[in-house]
């Protein structure tokens, strides 16, 4: 068995929503360091951590700044990769908005809108729209990747409020089920592809958490919470969305993947 193959994501055109910081970070400089070709996206100026995500190379990394809450800019995200790569290997769902935690009566329905927007509404808009892409990097001996990074409360009731996000996450876990369904690899048979439609569900990682994560107590508050009794590394995600990327991963498809040092099967899975 070549090992190497097995997992290997040299070459692919990748692009990661949200691959400046925080998780997505860890996604992007995983499939920089397998040699890829990465695209990372956000509304900020990405160029220095894109310069500094290209040393853990032999791949690269190009920002690209865009704003998914804006459907013109995810029309221009997809055109701008047609335009230079003409074809997308994978595309991992990362951005999210976070926060907005509100008790039940209290929460403005404008902070619900703009937080489906972002994470439940633009994962679907900027799939459709790569569609053509990554049928044009499937064939039959190599599938494309869709990786949505939903999170473990979309799965368990969180218990700090999170509605919209809660809400959203549970929606991402579903729309990633259909998709593996209806637009997933069936290679060669009327209407199929080569595509995988996968799911990531992270447990507490450093990003959207990291006001809790300044101090050693925060830390280990924060981590308490997994059976594994840590907080996550970036390059745990990343290394989850290698597998489901590579040929290591071409039978997967419509799955979702705890990547949540067990808090799901944990005792405190519902707090
Ligand atoms: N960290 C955790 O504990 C945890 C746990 C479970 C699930 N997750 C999930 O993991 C993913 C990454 O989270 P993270 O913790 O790394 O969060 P983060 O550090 O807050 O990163 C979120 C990213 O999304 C981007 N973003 C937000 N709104 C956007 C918009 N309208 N258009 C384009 N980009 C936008 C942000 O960039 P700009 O602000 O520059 O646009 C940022 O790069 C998210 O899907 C999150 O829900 C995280």
């Amino acid at each position: 068995m070549d090992f190497n193959n097995l997992f290997g994501v040299e070459g692919k055109v990748v692009c990661v929503t949200g691959g400046g910081g925080g998780i997505g970070r860890g996604i992007a400089g995983a499939f920089v360091a397998g040699g890829a070709r990465v695209y990372i996206t956000s509304r900020s100026d990405l160029q220095e951590a894109a310069d500094e995500l290209a040393e853990e190379g032999p791949g690269e990394c190009i920002p690209l700044r865009t704003d998914l809450s804006n459907d013109e800019e995810i029309t221009a995200l997809g055109r701008t990769l047609d335009e230079r790569e003409g074809k997308l290997d994978v595309l991992v769902n990362n951005a999210a908005l976070g926060g907005f935690i509100h008790r039940f009566g209290e929460l403005p329905m404008a902070e619900w809108d703009a937080m489906t927007t972002v994470n439940l509404r633009a994962p679907f808009a900027l799939t459709q729209t790569c569609l053509p892409l990554l049928r044009a990097a499937a064939n039959s001996a190599v599938h494309a990747s869709v990786i949505n990074i939903a999170s473990v409360d979309g799965v368990r009731i969180a218990g700090d409020n999170d509605w919209a996000y809660g809400m959203g996450k549970a929606g991402l876990i579903h729309l990633t089920r259909q998709l593996a369904g209806l637009a997933g690899n069936k290679h060669g048979r009327e209407g199929g592809h080569n595509i995988t439609f996968n799911a990531v569900a992270p447990g507490p990682f450093p990003g959207m958490l990291d006001r809790y994560l300044e101090t050693e107590e925060g830390r280990a508050a924060v981590g308490a919470v997994t059976v594994s009794g840590r907080v996550g590394k970036p390059e745990d995600i990343g290394a989850a969305c290698i597998y489901l990327a590579s040929r290591a991963g071409s039978y997967v498809s419509g799955v979702l993947l705890p990547v949540d040092g067990g808090l799901l099967v944990g005792k405190r899975a519902n707090s």
